[in-house]
């Protein structure tokens, strides 16, 4: 028995270069998870017949769940009946898209800094201090 199969790395779904989506296999289609993410993709048929979704893949490579009928070039996918097999940067707009953001750091407040210093004072002080 092997383990190779748990140590797959989930493709990373870029959107003209912006990491996007890391497709984890919880929604069956490259365009139902960009969907998920608020990302704009025209569709029709949503089953590989009419086009409507083709979109430009830049760099990565798809498998389709269902071969398509609609035409394509070399570097077009239907993100409608395709998963990503490789990460895959595609010619989308990352506009809309709803991206993780990293919060702020804690700034750390130095003593040496004269006025952060006589900031930070002044909240203690009018925290702690007694009514009088
Ligand atoms: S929506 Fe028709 S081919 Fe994708």
């Amino acid at each position: 028995m092997t383990y190779k199969h748990f140590f797959i790395k989930a493709p990373i779904v870029s959107l003209k270069g912006q990491p996007a989506i890391l497709f984890d296999g919880k929604k069956e289609t490259l365009l139902e998870a960009l969907e998920h993410k608020k990302v704009k993709v025209f569709s029709e048929c949503r089953n590989g017949f009419c086009g409507a979704c083709k979109t430009q893949v830049i760099s990565g490579e798809v498998t389709y769940i269902k071969e398509p009928l609609a035409e394509l070039k070399a570097n077009e996918c239907l993100p409608c009946c395709c998963i990503p097999q490789t990460d895959l940067n595609l010619a989308l707009s990352i506009d809309s898209v709803e991206l993780a953001v990293r919060k702020k750091p804690i700034q750390k407040i130095s003593t040496t800094q004269s006025t952060d210093t006589a900031a930070l004072n002044f909240d203690i002080e009018t925290a702690t201090a007694p009514q009088s």
